[in-house]
């Protein structure tokens, strides 16, 4: 079966680097750019050029560097920030202005104390402004997850003949159910005029722990761009992660879809920004987490050791991760013991086996894991014969 295309629109170096303490300097940028070029993603969101001299520059470098990908500047609908926008892109092969507005009842009363009307007039002026410098121009809705669905119709429909080329419909809050979300993007893309035109996509924050799940519901119901960030790192609870949509689409052919990422590299691009940005990866993250292929209880060893798809959907090789790791704790069984011993050089009868464990198991009571020191330390110290094993 062929594949949609999922645009992956990557803003690590926008929303990402919007966490506090992990500036980036204009060189980090530029490795990571290059970085996220050779992985695959069709878009680079590399800045808010009118935030800061820095952001300008950095945006003004990625769009000499990088030439494969659409580079992408953020603005609001203001017309300073978006020359400011179009001067740091000039350099792009590929450039891509990004503006937008809050389009909720809570943003247009409480934010700019203005009225359904007016945030209109702003939303497709900002666009109509846009294209007299690029023609790839995208309209971010801000806070559509909190937006009534025929408003947002309303104001995509404007932004679509103002010539918006994608349609950001982000979960600002990260507020939405994925069904919610999902039926929000089936309602646009049924109800708005001209939506043939444009691209939707889905930018899902991550409050509620929904960002994946609620981008992969907007691809299910039609959007053909998801916006993440490596390790799902962003403001608040961060934003979808990159490398569980991709490895989500890839997981189930079913959806029909598809991205360009090669996956191979998803797990040093993680390691790379975790060390740039000084930001830990949570060990238990998805795909990625120095325990997403690690098992230690004794039942789940025993099944991997046999067949590895026995407690792994992904082959770690797909993600850049060599082998699957046995951990040895006390909950670790015989068949763990014996394999990681085998691989440190001991092939234990039987018979030894069973006596080591028991000396095994005294060891891993004290300690959180046994290492392969440990394992050298507890079978020299018995007093069996074992054979070693080259
Ligand atoms: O979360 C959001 O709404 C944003 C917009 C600026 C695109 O990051
Ligand atoms: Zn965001």
């Amino acid at each position: 079966m062929s594949k949609d295309k999922v645009d992956i629109f990557d803003t690590t170096l926008r929303d990402g680097e919007q966490v506090p303490g992990c500036k980036l300097d204009t060189a980090q940028k530029l490795v990571i750019a290059e970085r996220l070029n050779h992985l695959g993603v069709d878009i680079i969101e590399a800045g808010f050029p009118i935030s800061s001299p820095g952001d300008f520059k950095s945006v003004n470098e990625i769009a000499k560097l990088v030439k494969d990908v659409t580079v992408c500047g953020l603005t609001r609908a203001v017309k300073k920030d978006i020359s400011v926008a179009a001067e740091a892109l000039k350099p792009a092969k590929h450039p891509r202005i990004h503006t937008g507005i809050g389009t909720s009842d809570s943003h247009i009363l409480h934010k700019f104390n203005s009225d359904k009307d007016k945030i209109i007039e702003r939303a497709t002026a900002a666009v109509s402004y846009a294209k007299t410098f690029v023609e790839d121009v995208e309209f971010f809705a801000e806070d559509a997850g909190r937006t009534d669905n025929e408003f947002l119709a309303r104001v995509c429909e404007a932004v679509i003949k103002a010539g918006a080329t994608v349609l950001n419909i982000p979960d600002t809050t990260g507020y939405c159910l994925p069904e919610e979300y999902g039926a929000k993007i089936k309602y646009l893309k049924e109800n708005v005029t001209g939506i043939h035109k444009a691209t939707l996509s889905c930018h899902c924050h991550n409050d509620l722990g929904l960002a994946t799940a609620n981008s992969i519901a907007g691809v299910s119901n039609g959007a053909r761009q998801i916006e993440c960030t490596i390790n799902g790192i962003g403001e608040r609870a961060g934003n979808t992660s990159l490398e569980e949509v991709v490895m989500i689409l890839r997981q189930h052919p079913t959806l029909g879809l598809d991205t360009n990422i090669n996956s191979k590299l998803l797990f040093d691009t993680s390691k790379m920004v975790s060390q740039k940005m000084g930001m830990i990866v949570q060990p238990n993250k998805a795909i990625v987490g120095a325990n997403a292929f690690a098992h230690s209880s004794g039942i789940h060893q025993d099944g991997v050791i046999k067949n590895r798809e026995t407690y792994e959907i992904i082959d770690p090789a797909e993600v850049g991760v060599n082998e699957s790791s046995i951990v040895l704790t006390a909950r670790s069984g015989r068949a763990a013991l014996a394999y990681r011993a085998k691989l440190v050089g001991y092939e234990l009868t039987k018979l030894q086996l069973d006596e080591v464990y028991q000396e095994f198991l005294k060891f891993a009571d004290q300690k959180k894991e046994v290492l392969d020191a440990d394992i050298h330390a507890i079978v020299e110290g018995s007093d069996i014969t074992i054979e070693i094993v080259s």
